[in-house]
């Protein structure tokens, strides 16, 4: 899978998707990450990247013409599946989107900065807007970031363990039962005898009867669509 990421700003992306396991998907070629650096498509002497609002108003707005040659320049090399913006106003990620997104080959994410791209370029292009949650960010860097780490971890072979994802919260509308580790009793606290009890029909069963209880507690939203569905 590959993402093509538009910015102003690459630097905030690099640390982020080169470690942990999006630098193992990198290293085992199963996910590409291009950093493309707007202002490379900049106008003028300058390499103008945005410019003021038509009709007034505080902030800038970014340019249509780089984003447009940067967008035609990569869509010269190959079809994108998406053209996705990361924008407060877009639908809101979500594992189910996660889990769509991954089955694609091409993604391209233009990452929005001071007061957001000129909305012709939304017109033209953008096939796909994404909101992380109802925050502002500085940038839509951050954003990129957290959906290429939470698409490429579901790409087949990314987590050493393939059934893992399979049990992350969301996945069925469910959160993640509790976890432990050793030691089995600390400062006073046990872990539950379940777990040491090497039953593994009862450690399942309990470990659902956990997820079910801590979703409706914590997200009787998710618990409504679990129910449902
Ligand atoms: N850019 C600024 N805020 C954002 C958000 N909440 N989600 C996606 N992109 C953003």
């Amino acid at each position: 899978m590959r993402f093509d990421i538009i910015s102003v700003l690459p630097e905030l992306l690099e640390s982020p998707l080169n470690h942990s396991i999006m630098k193992r998907a990198k290293d085992k070629g199963l996910l590409d990450v291009y950093l493309h650096n707007l202002r490379e498509y900049g106008l003028g002497r300058h390499r103008q990247v945005d410019d003021y609002q038509f009709g007034g108003g505080a902030g800038m707005v970014m340019k249509p013409e780089p984003l447009a040659a940067c967008i035609e320049a990569l869509q010269a090399e190959r079809t994108y599946d998406a053209i996705i913006y990361t924008s407060p106003d877009g639908v809101r990620l979500d594992q189910a989107l996660c889990n769509h997104l991954s089955m694609h080959q091409n993604l391209l994410v233009i990452c929005g900065h001071y007061k957001g791209v000129d909305e012709r370029i939304r017109e033209k292009y953008v096939t796909l807007e994404i909101s992380i949650g109802d925050y502002v960010l500085s940038g839509g860097e951050l954003a990129a970031a957290v959906l290429v780490d939470a698409v490429g971890r579901l790409i087949p072979g990314v987590l050493n363990d393939e059934t893992s994802a399979l049990f992350d919260s969301f996945q069925d509308n469910l959160l993640a039962p509790p976890v432990y580790t050793r030691p089995a009793e600390w400062k006073g606290m046990a872990v539950p005898e379940v777990l040491l009890s090497g039953n593994d029909k009862r450690i399942d069963e309990w470990r659902h009867e956990q997820s079910l209880e801590r979703t409706k507690a914590r997200r009787p939203d998710l618990f409504e669509k679990f129910v449902n569905e």
